[in-house]
């Protein structure tokens, strides 16, 4: 749809949102506003104008498992079913679009929104990605597939530059994004906040037109993420569409300067123009024909489900678990105050909560620690105490909500002290423990060896706290497993040395991110990628490829039904360019009766073997597949191979070797910004110069404790946003007309020139 009766001004006008939500309408030329809302484990639209921190006031919705624990279900029939799920939600609050899912790689456990993320797989966090997208798009709602990309870690997001290979880019961090582009075909893809090798996202035109639309296809919108603009002119010749939120017409004078002075191609802004348009009317007319009602109740039982088949049973001594609520002393007061989902623009209101303790039938609970999470010495004594005398125990643990947010990154891969104490301690007491954990992430377990069952149940929705004991119980069977690695210490994980420290973030590891670095690096972990337990057990046989099809037959060995999601490796010995020793390449949930075989196929595509060598491409050789502990070579590949190579990444060892990095192949970087002040500097950066911006940010800091309470998550995320948020975003946000950012910016430049600074 060519929007041709609108003026350019308009056409800029409509290329920015009315609102935090709404897109803008015209009339005039057949163009309806229509709202999008946030995501993606539930819908978030908010009351009365809203936010897009997750601190306002939201309408009720279905709050399903997060990402991080879904991906453990390697069920892409779940991720089918919670798309779709969402969308009838949206449609019945008149949201024609939600804002995921996020396909952004789990580079570093520590990243304050892993839990908002599938995997450190691109493949599967890809396919899981797809599957949601089609099961929303299948409706007519439509999916925002974010953060388009590289958005690793929270620090200084919306200025931070991520330095990446040509290869680490294609083969992990883009590779999701293409899968799930070319598989679930969302509706509109968001540009990310920060930038990547030197360009923000929201203006690079090579990924988004280079990449997206041209080699991938990609016919739908490009918004960007709440306030990632930085320059609306760059951003119409990058392909960018929608700037999100709107309000303020930030940049927008400067793009009809440009389209006069001629920097500027009308066909530029005519594009963005019409995938506008195009969006608002097909999304508005689906929106029309969809049923507004759901069942919340059958949509409460899916995610009781998915977050049963999700939860990764990562330790079970002796068969410890399943156990008998009656005998069992529960300690934790998680497990009273379940937390089932995490902080921030995903946070959603819950239409039901439960209570773990009246599920599970317990009659023996105590606090252990306080609700907050920090230790307390009488409450580790009397828990000492009791779990002596108990005949099991159980400990709920996991990551407070000030822990894991979005806006800022965890400091530690620790649980609070207190907790890890209470382990120990209760362990020391009674050998019998089994530890429940609750957290969206990885997190250091120190007592593993020391306790007799672990349950990895991550941030499970509003009827997680009912799988739960399920689980615990064995009337549901676990079968979930990691989709990301569990590092014995934080020490261990490749990227420690640079993530998070400066504004400009070296991907030194290059490909080497999670598995494949502890894999070849001949690291050890906790618990690996791919690692989950079950109350039955499975075993492999017969794998065999034809070139087309992998297959291999599994069997439920046990005498227990239960499901088992099936792994399909394929790797290469390095004989050539250096790569990881094995990657997932297939993946199947089954689920089985006890002695019950099924035969498990695995298509293989030109992707199964390939890296990125300026181009896709099959080296010459030998492969080897494997699933389980099976694993048959085969011969394939029409490329060259290449002569050894001896960097880090052929041979790892120590930390990511940076002079080998930086002889890797790349997109020419551009130069890191000048010195000084510009409408990417932050409030924090502002107040090193202006005693007025320090004391507007120590009253805002007094203002916002008061209203959260200090040190809640929501005070510091706020904090951390006020401190990080460059001028331009604040204008954004503001909705602050004409350029003011530029003349703040301006003066405080004039102010650091007369200083010296
Ligand atoms: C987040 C997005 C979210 C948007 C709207 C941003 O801060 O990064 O994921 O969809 O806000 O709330």
């Amino acid at each position: 749809m060519q929007p041709k009766t609108l003026t350019n001004k308009e056409k800029i006008r409509l290329c920015s949102g009315a609102t935090q939500w709404d897109t803008k309408d015209f009339p005039n030329a057949g163009i309806p506003s229509v709202k999008v809302a946030d995501g993606p484990h539930g819908l978030r639209k908010t009351r009365g104008k809203g936010d897009n921190l997750g601190l306002t006031d939201s309408h009720l919705a279905t709050c399903f498992p997060s990402e991080s624990l879904l991906a453990a279900s390697f069920d892409t029939d779940l991720a089918e079913k919670t798309g779709s799920a969402i969308a009838a939600e949206a449609a019945s609050a008149g949201v024609c679009t939600f804002l995921g899912p996020g396909a952004n790689i789990q580079r570093n456990p520590l990243c304050g929104r892993n839990f908002e993320y599938f995997s450190e797989d691109p493949y599967l966090a890809g396919h899981m990605a797809a599957a949601y997208i089609r099961g929303a798009e299948a409706t007519g709602v439509g999916t925002c597939l974010k953060h388009f990309a590289c958005n690793n870690r929270e620090s200084h997001r919306m200025t931070s530059d991520s330095r990446v290979d040509e290869r680490a880019l294609r083969e992990i961090y883009l590779t999701p994004f293409e899968i799930a582009v070319k598989n679930g075909k969302p509706s509109s893809v968001m540009s990310a906040y920060n930038l990547l090798n030197g360009v923000y996202c929201s203006e690079n035109r090579r990924l988004l037109t280079g990449i997206l639309r041209e080699e991938w296809g990609f016919g739908g919108l490009i918004m960007t993420d709440w306030g990632a603009l930085n320059d609306r002119t760059e951003a119409f010749r990058a392909g960018c569409d929608l700037a999100m939120p709107g309000g303020s017409g930030y940049g927008e004078a400067e793009a009809l300067s440009a389209l006069h002075e001629g920097t500027l191609s009308p066909e530029a802004l005519d594009a963005c123009a019409a995938r506008v348009a195009r969006f608002a009317a097909e999304k508005s007319a689906a929106l029309r024909a969809h049923p507004k009602t759901y069942d919340p109740d059958a949509h409460h039982a899916l995610a009781e489900t998915i977050a049963a088949e999700s939860a990764v049973l990562l330790k079970n001594d002796a068969g410890f678990l399943p156990i008998v609520p009656q005998k069992t002393l529960v300690i934790g007061a998680m497990a009273e105050h379940f937390r089932f989902q995490g902080s921030g623009s995903s946070k959603v209101h819950a239409i039901r909560t439960e209570s773990f303790l009246a599920h599970f039938g317990a009659q023996d609970y105590l606090p252990g620690y306080l609700p907050d999470g920090s230790g307390d010495d009488a409450l580790l004594r009397e828990a000492m105490l009791r779990a002596k005398t108990a005949k099991n125990v159980v400990v709920v643990a996991g990551l407070p909500e000030r822990y894991e947010t979005e806006g800022f990154d965890r400091q530690a891969m620790a649980l609070p002290a207190g907790m890890d104490r209470l382990i120990e301690a209760v362990a020391s007491a009674n050998p019998n423990t089994a530890v429940v954990l609750i957290c969206g992430c990885p997190v250091e377990t120190p007592w593993a060896d020391r306790v007799k069952s672990i349950l990895w149940m991550g941030l499970s929705g509003q009827a997680g706290a009912a799988a739960l004991a399920k689980l615990l119980t064995g009337e549901a069977n676990p079968c979930g497993r990691l989709a990301e690695s569990w590092p014995l210490t934080y020490e261990d994980v490749p990227c420690t040395a640079t993530w998070g420290k400066d504004r400009c973030e070296e991907y030194t590891e290059s490909v080497y991110v999670g598995y494949r670095y502890y894999e070849k690096a001949n690291v050890p972990v906790r618990f690996p990628f791919g690692h989950g337990l079950s109350y039955t057990t499975f075993s492999y046989s017969d794998l065999r490829c034809d070139g087309k099809t992998a297959t291999v037959v599994v069997t439920n060995t046990g005498d227990r039904a239960g499901k088992d999601a099936v792994l399909l490796y394929a790797g290469m010995t390095q004989d050539g360019m250096h790569r990881p020793l094995r990657e997932l390449k297939g993946f199947r949930k089954v689920f089985l009766l006890p002695g019950q075989s099924a035969e498990i196929s695995f298509p293989l595509d030109e992707r199964t073997f390939a890296l990125w060598d300026g181009g896709w491409k099959t080296p010459r050789g030998i492969y080897t597949l494997q699933t389980g502990s099976l694993s048959i070579d085969y011969a394939t590949g029409t490329d060259e191979k290449r002569p050894k190579d001896a960097s880090w990444y052929a041979a790892p060892h120590g930390a990511p070797n940076r002079e080998d990095w930086l002889r890797l192949p790349r997109i020419a970087d551009k130069a890191p910004s000048r010195e000084g002040f510009s409408v990417n500097s932050t409030a924090g950066e502002l107040a090193a110069v202006s005693p007025f911006t320090r004391f507007a940010l120590r009253c805002y800091d007094r203002v916002v404790a008061k209203l959260f309470g200090r040190g809640s998550a929501d005070h510091l995320w706020l904090m951390t946003m006020a401190n990080e948020c460059p001028l331009r975003a604040v204008q954004i946000f503001t909705g602050l007309k004409g350029n003011a950012a530029l003349r703040v910016a301006a003066y405080a430049e004039r102010k650091r020139r007369k200083r010296g600074h």
